[in-house]
Formats: structure tokens, C-alpha cells, sequence
């Protein structure tokens, strides 16, 4: 399989996405895409390269794809070559910013440090002018989900996906994402707006729930929050450290992990909620909870368990109902779907907590650069609606 260099602007020429309408102030046009879960990886997918999937990451500092031998390459002064230089995968050898060009030895090719997170490798590669993707070799797509050639970083970087889009779409530096469950979600590069199914909804969008500041850290590209409290039914868990509790959101993993000792007050906050329910045991690894899901009962919000609070900075709350707190993993069972953070005496320390894929879906979540803020919908559910609801004819 080789894979021609296509430029972001036919890549997004060819792709089966949207455009929708600009706001007629002269301002360029969002980019609207499909998002698909893969089955086996619980990964999620764009299908952005020339109609080919991309895994999306929101730690990704880069975009990445395969390529042919003859892409073209970027000088290593290029101030692009500079960005991608910005962040080092783990275990990758520090081999500056280029080598030499094989016909032109005076000419310096940028080379950049393509990361799969999934299965721990990277891999030297030069970073192409025309897409400004970084090309890889095939043996990098190890691990993600079968049919994809690459993966779409979205952390806060220039060469992020929705930064090359806001720069050549002229739309802002910002992003919507509705992860689905099942079926298709969405991304919305540029913002909103959003409507959902059934048809006459307000914009979405224009109606978050929460927003709350994004941070920076300075050893990883990613989206940060802070937490003040968290509260299990309502009742504050008391935690060991009295410290704001620092949050990433992270779509590579599957389900929330937390802290060690944040992980064991949640836990024993849930148990102790949960105390007259039928439980499941043991527990279905990795879990440490798990309920006969016949006898929870439901909501529209999914089974009908005690909500689980993240307090945040600015006051609003992120609030996990049954929907995205309970994974079922076989017919009669379903379990608290949250995890113990492993290897968590690193420098510098990791995060609180670490939200997943199966905490974010059917949540609409705004990822704005420009304000450093992050926008929440909380689980559309509440508003009969989910992540697969969009109507696409809408923004044609
Ligand atoms: C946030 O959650 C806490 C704990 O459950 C609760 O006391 C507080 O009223 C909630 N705040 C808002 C704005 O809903
Ligand atoms: C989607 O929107 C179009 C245009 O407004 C409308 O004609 C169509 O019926 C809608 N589809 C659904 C499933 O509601």
C-alpha cells in the first residue's frame, strides 16, 4: 500500500465532508466531518486523507499519514520544521532538525518525530511542505484500527489538524467534537454552528452547559482543566490531597483513569452510594464495580446510579451520569467504567485524572484556542438527543 502526498486543501477537496456556510462577514467556512468509532480499538476516526480514516488524537501534537518515496520536503529553517520540533515523543533519539537532502547535500530536510501512541513507537520521518503532515512508514500504523493511515493530532500546537485548518480555511482556531457511542458523531473545525435531530433544535453550540479555562503544561501538548472538588451523589469525597486536581482530556484511552488515591476515595464513594444494589462478583476485569444490570433501574440518562461531579475552575460542573459512567460488558452486567491510573511516579507528575473516550461521548465538547477555553454540552441524553443525531444536509 502506498499512499500519494495529497495537499490539506484536495485532502479536504476529497473527503466526504461538509463545508458549511460561511457567516457572509467575509470569514471562511467550517469544516464539518463523520466520526466513527472503531470496534475493536475504541478508537475514534475522521475520514480526512483523500476519504481514508485518521485516528483523532487530543494529544496529538502532530498530523501524520503514509506516504510515497517521493513527497516533497521541507527545509529544515522552515518555521514549520521549527513547530514540529516543539514536542519529543518518549524513547525517540534527539537527531536534530534534519539531515541532509540524498540529491542535494546542501539542502537540509526537515525531519520530524511522528508518535503512535498506541503502540509506544516513533519513528524519524520529513515533514512534507504541501499537506504538512508528517510522512510515515507503514510499520507506524501498528495498532490502529484497521484501514486507517494515520493519525490527526489536535493538541494545542500549530501543526495541529485544526490549526492548519483555521490558517487555511480562515475560520477560527477552534474546534467542536461529538464522540459517538455508536453509529456516526461529529467535528465541527472552526465552530459551530451545530443543530441536532429532531429538526427546529437550537444551535448547540450556542447552548453549553458549562465552559470552563483550558491550561497549559508545559511537557505535553494536550487539553488541561482543573477540578476543585469531586462529589459522588451529590456528597463531596474527601481526598487526600486538598490540591486543585489537574485534568486531561485524552481520546487514546477507553475509560477514565484517576490517580491512586483519587482513584480509591471515588471508588469507595461509589461502593458506599451503591450499597443496596445487586452487585456482580467478582468484578469483570478492569473493573472494580460491576452491578446486575437488570436491577439498576433507568433515566434518560442512562442507568440509573449516583452522578459523579467534577467541580471545576469557573464553577461549572462536569457532571457523569449512568449514560458515561456505566460500561454494560455482558448482557446482565454493567460496570462502574473507571480505572487506576498504572506508573504514576513519573516527572513531571501526571494528571488527577485522565477523561476517555467513554466519559466524552455523546457530550458536545468545544475545544476553543483562542479563548483557552473548553465548552460542554453534559450528556445530550438530557436533551433526547446523542452524538449521532446530526443532520449533515444541515450544513451543506
Ligand atoms: C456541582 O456539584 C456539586 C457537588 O455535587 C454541587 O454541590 C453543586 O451545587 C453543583 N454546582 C452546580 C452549578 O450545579
Ligand atoms: C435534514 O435537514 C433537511 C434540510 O432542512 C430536511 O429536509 C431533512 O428532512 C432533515 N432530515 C431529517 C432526518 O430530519
Amino acid at each position: 500500500m502506498s499512499l500519494a502526498v495529497v495537499s490539506l486543501c484536495v485532502v479536504l477537496a476529497l473527503s466526504p465532508c461538509a463545508l458549511a456556510s460561511g457567516d457572509g462577514n467575509g470569514n471562511g467556512k467550517p469544516l464539518v466531518t463523520a466520526i466513527t468509532k472503531d470496534a475493536a480499538t475504541s478508537l475514534y476516526t475522521v475520514p480526512i486523507k483523500d476519504g481514508h480514516p485518521l485516528v483523532i488524537d487530543l494529544s496529538g501534537a502532530l498530523v501524520w499519514t503514509t506516504c510515497d518515496a517521493s513527497h516533497p520536503t521541507m527545509e529544515c529553517h522552515h518555521h514549520f520544521c521549527m513547530h514540529a520540533h516543539s514536542y519529543h515523543p518518549p524513547d525517540c533519539p534527539h537527531n536534530g532538525y534534519g539531515h541532509a537532502d540524498e540529491e542535494d547535500p546542501f539542502r537540509c530536510k526537515c525531519t520530524a518525530h511522528p508518535f503512535n501512541p498506541f503502540s509506544g513507537e516513533s519513528a524519524t520521518a520529513d515533514l512534507t511542505r504541501t499537506a504538512v503532515t508528517s510522512c510515515a512508514p507503514e510499520s507506524l500504523l501498528a495498532k490502529l484500527p484497521a484501514g486507517t493511515v494515520g493519525v490527526a493530532g489536535l493538541a494545542r500546537t500549530r501543526l495541529a489538524l485544526q490549526a492548519q485548518i483555521a490558517r487555511a480555511q480562515k475560520v477560527a482556531n477552534k474546534f467542536a467534537l461529538c464522540l459517538p457511542s455508536d453509529g456516526e458523531g461529529i467535528a465541527i473545525f472552526g465552530g459551530g454552528p451545530l443543530f441536532l435531530l429532531p429538526p427546529g433544535r437550537p444551535d448547540v453550540t450556542a447552548a453549553l452547559a458549562g465552559e470552563t479555562p483550558l491550561h497549559k503544561n508545559k511537557d505535553l501538548p494536550g487539553y488541561f482543566i482543573t477540578a476543585t472538588k469531586i462529589a459522588v451523589n451529590q456528597e463531596q469525597v474527601q481526598l487526600y490531597s486538598q490540591e486543585p486536581l489537574v485534568v486531561e482530556l485524552c481520546s487514546r484511552i477507553p475509560y477514565t483513569v484517576l490517580r491512586p488515591d483519587v482513584y480509591r476515595a471515588v471508588i469507595d464513594a461509589f461502593d458506599k452510594a451503591t450499597a443496596g444494589r445487586k452487585r456482580v462478583t467478582p468484578a469483570a476485569a478492569p473493573f472494580a464495580l460491576c452491578y446486575d444490570s437488570r436491577e439498576l433501574g433507568s433515566t434518560r440518562l442512562g442507568y440509573a446510579v449516583p452522578q459523579i461531579d467534577l467541580v471545576l475552575e469557573g464553577g461549572k460542573n462536569w457532571t457523569v451520569f449512568g449514560g458515561n459512567s456505566m460500561a454494560q460488558v455482558s448482557d446482565g452486567t454493567a460496570c462502574l467504567a473507571l480505572l487506576e491510573m498504572k506508573g504514576e511516579k513519573g516527572s513531571p507528575p501526571p494528571p488527577a485524572v485522565v477523561i476517555g473516550g467513554f466519559q466524552m461521548e455523546n457530550n458536545l465538547m468545544v475545544f476553543d484556542e483562542e479563548k483557552a477555553r473548553l465548552g460542554f454540552s453534559g450528556l445530550l441524553w438530557g436533551r433526547q438527543t446523542t452524538c449521532s443525531n446530526f443532520n449533515f444536509t444541515l450544513a451543506a
